[in-house]
């Protein structure tokens, strides 16, 4: 026994002199397989704190969100346990058989990371080894507090996938990469950042963030009181008012990627899921407090959310390519709407509950009637997916963003084009407009939220944050970073 310690302190300098020899042959064809070492370890290897880090900051830029390669999902434990296009590609207990292993100790082709990309240290090898020895084990249920924002690569931390006009149409609020921005709806100038002070980079630094990873999603309550975020796991109840955190929902399978309010800011309820699982219904008091769930609602990962304007319905559409409506708060299926060939990415009611309209990753809008149950019209105007959609107001208007890049008004009641929104050179994810049409803001992969005029379609002004790229909002605010106006 005594004799083992320095023998394998031995090997452990040997191995990391030959990984800095490694290191320095990056450039070489055929890279060398990363050495093994062995840890001396004695605590079992805990999934969402030893080795979620590891695959957040070395492969899911690759293997998670828009971008899937070899099919293989890794941004859930259930997503990289399933694998990819090969099957099953960790056999827990057994990391000799596990070609993820394989492929990221460089011992079999294709490596992973690709090429010369940041591999995985020996440590981070020898922790992955393990992790599988010991059975894949999944995340334990409990979080760790301080929480570590990871360096995500800058192409993923810019795209605006969510913005928000507060209903008193004083605030834009704009979910870029894992930031919520404030700009004055008036002048469209930057006022603030919210910021999850637990937040931090690796280095210890504050992250200046407002979630681990992209806002998802973002919406006011219709009375102004509360503004909530969806991101990864998580959705967090924001005082609009002081930008402090109220309260912070955990235990999502997946993105929270839509959240509604009912019309009387009475409760809100959260859209998700992982892919190809049953899609993610929760429905919440206004405080945060679980109510129900909308349970095995849909096949797939759920897209859209919306209260009817009555509050006792809900509709939701999903992945699995249906659009159905819920009493609330029993979540009984009362109707549903089959006939997108594809994801069905958003949906609304118009102000009279009459009349559905969806928006399909089919590039095609369908409007429902709700009574016959059946579809009045298809509108057929964008030529890529149509990702979001919300009513103005009272009004039988609609908008649509897409990925075409359109920003599109909309009459329900004739399928009319009524105005275009312009200026737009990528991806549309984001949509929000005032209740009375006078403004309407857009955002999507350029990192850009647009603010325009409602009823001339004319830009107000693009907006973006400033000191991009670099976190903006000190915890002791610069000056330029105006408090919020009282309501
Ligand atoms: C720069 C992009 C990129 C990064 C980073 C990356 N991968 Fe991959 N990965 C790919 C591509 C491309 C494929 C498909 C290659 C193929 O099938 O030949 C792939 C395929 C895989 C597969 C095979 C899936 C299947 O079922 O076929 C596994 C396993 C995998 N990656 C694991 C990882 C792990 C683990 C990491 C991080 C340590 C990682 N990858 C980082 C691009 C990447």
């Amino acid at each position: 026994m005594t004799m083992r310690i320095p023998v394998l302190l031995l090997v452990g300098c040997l191995c990391s002199v030959e990984w800095v020899q490694a290191q320095e042959k990056k450039s070489s064809k055929d890279l060398p397989p990363i050495p093994e070492i062995k840890l001396d370890r004695k605590e079992p290897v805990v999934y969402q704190k030893d080795i979620e880090p590891i695959f957040a900051e070395k492969c899911m830029y690759c293997h998670s969100g828009n971008v899937i390669e070899g099919k293989y999902d890794m941004s859930t434990y259930a997503g990289v346990m399933k694998g990819g296009k090969r099957g099953a590609v960790i056999i827990a207990g057994k990391s000799s058989e596990s070609i993820l292993y394989h492929f990221s100790s460089r011992q079999k082709k294709p490596i992973m990371p690709p090429k010369s990309e940041d591999p995985l240290t020996p440590e981070e090898l020898a922790l992955l080894k393990l992790w599988i020895d010991q059975g894949a084990k999944p995340p334990t249920g409990v979080r760790e507090k301080a929480k570590i924002v990871l360096n995500f690569p800058p192409a993923l931390v810019k795209p605006v996938r969510a913005v928000a006009v507060s209903p008193d149409k004083s605030i834009v609020a704009t979910g870029r990469g894992n930031q919520i921005h404030l700009f004055d709806a008036k002048t469209g100038n930057f006022l603030k950042s919210l910021v999850d002070p637990n937040l931090k980079h690796p280095d210890g630094k504050p992250a200046a963030a407002a979630h681990m990873s992209l806002v998802e999603s973002l919406e006011y309550a219709p009375d102004g009181k509360t503004l909530i975020s969806g991101s990864f796991q998580e959705a967090i109840l924001w005082d609009p008012a002081t930008g402090a955190i109220r309260k912070r929902i955990d235990g999502f399978a997946d993105r929270v990627v839509a959240i509604a309010f009912s019309d009387d800011s009475q409760r809100f309820v959260t859209g998700g899921g992982a892919p190809t699982e049953d899609g993610e219904i929760k429905i919440f008091k206004i405080d945060g407090t679980p109510e129900f769930e909308v349970k095995s609602g849909h096949s797939d990962t759920v897209f859209g959310v919306r209260f009817s304007p009555d509050g006792k319905m809900l509709a939701t559409c999903g992945a699995d390519k249906f659009v159905k409506v819920w009493s609330v708060p029993d979540a009984k299926l009362i109707k549903s709407f089959e006939g997108h060939t594809h994801h069905v990415m958003d949906v609304g009611w118009k102000a009279d509950g009459k009349f559905l309209a969806s928006a399909g990753a089919d590039n095609a809008i369908k409007v429902w009637d709700f009574e016959k149950g059946e579809q009045a019209r298809t509108i057929n105007g964008h030529s890529k997916q149509v990702t979001r959609l919300m009513f103005v107001g009272k009004t039988p208007m609609f908008i649509t963003a897409s990925g075409d890049q359109q920003l599109k008004m909309w009459n329900v009641d004739n399928g009319g084009n009524v105005r275009n929104f312009g200026g737009s050179k990528d991806y549309l994810y984001a949509v929000s407009v005032s209740t009375d049409g006078s403004l309407v803001v857009s955002g999507g992969e350029e990192g850009i939220t647009r603010l325009y005029n409602g009823t001339s379609g004319a830009i107000i002004k693009e907006m973006v944050p400033p000191a991009d790229g670099k976190p903006e909002v000190k915890p002791d605010a610069k000056p330029e970073a105006k408090p919020m106006p009282k309501k």
